[in-house]
């Protein structure tokens, strides 16, 4: 049997969001950003795996001149499509964020543990400010009082994938937002 083949299968569902419409909704949410920290220097701070498309293309519709952008890599879900609630750091940040405005550039909120942890983890670092712009939002399941000050969409109790979102690791690479349906 190969890889592929002992993979589980999934049924992926209709699309949820076009390539356009989200193309649309990130470049209001760049000007927005670009609006809102006007002659300010910001950091982004993309959470991996699942921010990859959303800040490459959120990035460039912010017009600063003093932006950086910096990555860490958490791990809460394992290879369930459940929540374990458990937030794991498998690679930090590489910059300080003392006195620095943060946006945190995440790619969907659930239950909203992952952010809860993050935003304290940060906010121990003393930044300037912090905020948070996520693509997606599933209020629906929310455990804990997080909020996106940035909201690409609000989406149903649906497992999402595609535009860096997976399932076992998958279909991070559709150019759409798709769910699919679980047993
Ligand atoms: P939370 O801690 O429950 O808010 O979940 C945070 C992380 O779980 C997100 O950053 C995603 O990586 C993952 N996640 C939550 N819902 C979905 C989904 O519908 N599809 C794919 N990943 C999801
Ligand atoms: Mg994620």
């Amino acid at each position: 049997m190969t890889a592929a083949q002992s993979k589980k299968h999934y049924d992926l569902s209709e699309v949820l969001i076009d390539e356009k419409t989200l193309a649309k909704r990130i470049a209001e949410l760049g000007a927005e950003i670009t609006k809102d920290y006007e002659g300010r220097s910001i950091v982004l701070i993309g959470i991996l795996k699942g921010s990859i498309p959303f800040i490459a293309d959120l990035m460039r519709h912010i017009k600063l001149d003093d932006l950086e952008v910096d990555y860490i890599s958490v791990s809460s879900y394992g290879r369930s499509t459940k929540s374990s609630g458990v937030v794991r750091i498998l690679k930090d940040l590489d910059s300080d964020i003392k006195s620095k405005d943060v946006i945190i550039v995440e790619d969907i909120i659930d239950t909203g543990l992952t952010l809860a942890y993050l935003k304290e983890y940060f906010m121990g670092r003393n930044p300037n400010s912090l905020k948070i712009c996520t693509l997606l939002d599933k209020p629906s399941r929310r455990k804990v009082d997080i909020r996106g000050d940035y909201v690409g969409f609000q989406v149903e109790d649906r497992f999402i994938v595609g535009y860096g979102l997976d399932v076992d690791q998958r279909y991070r690479n559709l150019p759409f937002i798709s769910w699919i349906k679980e047993e």
